[in-house]
């Protein structure tokens, strides 16, 4: 039975209705083999009490910077860099729209927020709210900053609100908190020791020194994928055509090319030497027969640019593969199924991802993706999620194919 066995959990608890069900919390995480310490914000003490939590959790709990010891005037500094330090994992449930706006922006006057501050641990948020409030752009940035910065959202659920109304924005079940930490947690390693290569962005071919053949790629995808395979303990090179994106993840080996022959040659120097290639990139399908040495003038009169096709890398790399797992991704406008099987065949892939295209989410630059992961056995289908969740789910996949 997978349990939390001697994980040692700093739980936060933030002003909000849903604080009583965290004394509910404590005791699933200790049935559940945990260790656990808790931390009120100033306004949770108005929710639910300290010697609740301190008698569940058979350990002190601290809610302010300072502790007045036995009514006397010896107050003792609750030191928040070694609470952080002492955690495997930090949860903040419920996390007030308060509470969350101050992670996003660096406040720090109370002990929790400190504690937040100073962690080197994996942090999980439990937004709890009403659903307008939670649904408030402001509130939605700030729960993509805290995903920006590997903070763990624990989606709030949908249903009866303290306010009388009914929607998402109430705090994730305790049991459902338990059984997501417990399948995080396995996961944590799901890539440890692997290795990855990913291609990702555009690739531009060069007209003359100051025009490119290219597309709309912006490289989301990929990026994505680096990320959470880096976060899942893979050593993670990941070779992009031009793009604004910036990697988070320092331990993620980036290079940038321009053109689909200076990917190829960057790829070839990794691609023996990894386990799995990942072809995310939309690498341009043609490329100008000349390339001009210097600008064309307008008084050229250029009335067409003739093209040739360009170099189809994960072709070129299914004919020269050894035991390395190569996953590409289609993009089909009809017979999205049957091409993309054709494709997965005729480039020699183990599996490919079909998009599949969604009327309100242009897939070029969208945070979101949907489509079909497909094998020469099976194929699953992926609803729309946000590029950095399905990237995990398909790693799920890969491992369970390689
Ligand atoms: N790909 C590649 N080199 C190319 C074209 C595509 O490596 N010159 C890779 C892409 O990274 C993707 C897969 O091949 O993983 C399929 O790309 P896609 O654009 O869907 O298909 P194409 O092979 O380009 O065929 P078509 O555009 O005709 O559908």
């Amino acid at each position: 039975m997978l349990t939390l066995g001697g994980k040692k959990v700093l739980l936060g608890i933030s002003g909000s209705i849903a604080a009583y069900k965290s004394a509910l919390l404590v005791r699933s995480l200790i049935k559940k083999g945990a260790e656990v310490k808790v931390v009120l914000t100033p306004s949770a003490t108005d929710f639910v009490t300290a010697t609740t939590l301190s008698t569940l959790s058979k350990n002190p709990v601290s809610s302010s910077f300072t502790e007045i010891k036995d009514g006397q005037d010896n107050s003792e500094w609750n030191n928040h860099v070694e609470l952080s330090l002492w955690a495997d994992l930090i949860i903040i449930a419920p996390a007030t729209s308060n509470t969350i706006s101050s992670m996003a922006s660096a406040r720090c006057d109370n002990l929790l927020l400190a504690c937040y501050l100073s962690a080197k641990c994996p942090v999980y948020v439990a937004p709890s709210m009403d659903l307008d409030m939670y649904k408030h752009p402001s509130n939605q940035e700030n729960l993509n900053k805290l995903k920006s910065f590997g903070n763990i959202i624990l989606e709030s659920e949908n249903g009866d609100l303290a306010s009388g109304l009914k929607g998402k924005g109430r705090m994730m079940e305790p049991e459902n908190i338990i059984k997501y930490l417990i399948k995080d947690l396995n996961n944590e390693h799901l890539l440890k020791g692997k290795s990855i290569l990913i291609s990702a962005g555009p690739t531009y071919e060069k007209i003359d020194p100051v025009r490119f053949i290219g597309n709309f790629s912006s490289g989301k995808m990929g990026f994505a994928l680096a990320e959470v395979a880096a976060n899942l303990g893979a050593n993670v090179t990941l070779i992009s055509g031009p793009t604004s994106l910036k990697i988070l993840n320092q331990s993620i080996n980036l290079i940038n090319v321009v053109s689909a022959n200076e990917m190829y040659n960057e790829i070839l120097k990794y691609f023996f030497n990894v386990e799995i290639f990942i072809s995310a990139a939309a690498v341009a399908d043609f490329v100008p027969t000349k390339s001009y040495k210097s600008k064309i003038k307008k008084t050229e009169n250029l009335n067409e640019i003739s093209l040739k096709k360009n170099i189809d890398i994960l072709h070129n790399l299914g004919k020269i593969k050894k035991n390395q797992f190569l996953f590409g991704f289609a993009l089909e406008t009809n017979d999205g199924e049957k091409n993309a099987f054709k494709k997965l065949v005729s480039k020699n892939l183990d599996a490919i991802f079909l998009n599949i295209l969604n009327e309100k989410q242009n897939i070029f630059n969208s945070d979101y993706n949907q489509g079909k992961y497909i094998t020469r056995k099976k194929s699953v289908s992926f609803e729309l999620a946000t590029k950095t969740d399905l990237s995990l789910k398909l790693f799920n996949e890969i491992i369970e194919d390689l």
